[in-house]
């Protein structure tokens, strides 16, 4: 097993087989070893330093009915709300003033915010704060579109993989998605000039050895700027409520890996995390992660972006979330940077 993270280390990359191996046949010793290589390549690149990167949950509508997701369509339980783009200025002038450098502007899959839209909203977020970086997360549209919304002034862009086996993805959407089509999407992004940001969940239903594997091969193969990994947590309106949740174990298993794979990448310690476990996003930055996300979005919607049980945050003002965070870093020897935090990893 050693073995196998050490040529990691020095090739950062193994074959399907041997990333199934190591999955499959992973040992509490074998993550300390892993653990203590990723933290050592994380402070080399990234020192004890934390990107911030403050969320905008701006829409909870979203037309995809993905099994997992508490928002999806199905799900008549949610209170749906869209903010308008004062509020999104509003949430950005908080953060601001918080010593947030960079917006992610997140979402469901809302056919309200069109090009036209959104493209103002981008606009107008760029001539407030020229000198922060806009990230968007809308999930899939058009590569026209897209292009657009980098002209308008985005210029980081996070849409998951979810998984990368075609069946597995079948598993976890309808029909009206596919796995291929999401793959095209990032390579378009990438195509543009976006920095990109992908990811998956680590434990959803059906979830494989072997389909983890595919993800790390896929990764290496887009080398995105930012890889989001959380545990899979089961949101009780949705087809996926009796499932078994995805472990902090191997989650930051996972992290450990990619670190080691992809030296320069940005690596959250993602609110799911936080959510599996009290101390999960330490844990993460302790397993190489370097980036997390406090939620800027206004209180009183909080409570309805819930993607899935438990979430934490939801009660915060964010201003309480800033301090918290700064306050849990520390405490382990990290300090959060007033930084747009960009990545390290060349674009194209
Ligand atoms: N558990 C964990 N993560 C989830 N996401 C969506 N639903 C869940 C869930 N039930 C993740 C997806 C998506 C991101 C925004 O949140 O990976 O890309
Ligand atoms: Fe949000 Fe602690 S990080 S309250």
């Amino acid at each position: 097993m050693k073995d196998l993270i050490d040529k990691l280390e020095q090739t950062s990359s193994l074959s399907k087989e041997e990333w199934s191996v190591l999955i499959r046949s992973r040992t509490p010793d074998t993550a300390d070893y892993l653990f203590e290589r990723a933290r050592e390549i994380r402070h080399r690149f990234y020192r004890k330093d934390i990107y911030i990167r403050g969320l905008i949950e701006f829409t909870n509508y979203c037309k995809n009915d993905c099994l997992y997701c508490g928002i999806r369509r199905s799900n008549q339980n949610v209170h749906r709300y869209r903010l308008s783009r004062e509020q999104i200025l509003d949430c950005c002038e908080k953060g601001y003033e918080l010593g947030f450098r960079t917006f992610v502007l997140q979402g469901g899959e809302d056919g309200y915010y069109t090009d036209e839209v959104m493209t103002d909203i981008v606009q107008n977020v760029r001539k407030r704060f020229p000198d922060c970086a806009i990230t968007l997360s809308l999930g899939e549209r058009s590569r026209e579109s897209y292009q657009l919304l980098f002209d308008a002034g985005a210029e980081r862009y996070l849409l998951r993989h979810e998984t990368y086996d075609a069946e597995h993805y079948g598993r976890l959407h309808p029909n009206s998605l596919s796995a291929a089509h999401r793959q095209q999407c990032l390579w378009n992004l990438k195509d543009i000039g976006y920095q990109v940001g992908t990811g998956f969940m680590v434990g959803s239903p059906f979830q494989t050895p072997d389909n983890l594997a595919d993800d790390m091969i896929f990764l290496k193969a887009l080398n995105p700027q930012m890889v989001g990994i959380g545990p899979f947590i089961p949101h009780h309106d949705t087809p996926f409520a009796k499932s078994p949740p995805g472990t902090l174990e191997l989650t930051l298993f996972m992290l450990g890996l990619i670190r080691l794979m992809l030296p320069r990448v940005l690596l959250p310690a993602t609110t799911a995390l936080g959510t599996i476990a009290p101390d999960g996003r330490e844990k993460g930055i302790l397993t190489g992660a370097n980036v997390v996300m406090p939620n800027l979005s206004p209180a009183e919607v909080r409570k309805d972006y819930l993607l899935y049980d438990n979430k934490i945050c939801t009660g915060d003002e964010a201003a309480e979330c800033r301090r918290c965070m700064e306050n849990r870093m520390k405490r382990i020897g990290y300090q959060v940077v007033v930084s747009r935090g960009d990545s390290l990893v060349d674009i194209n």
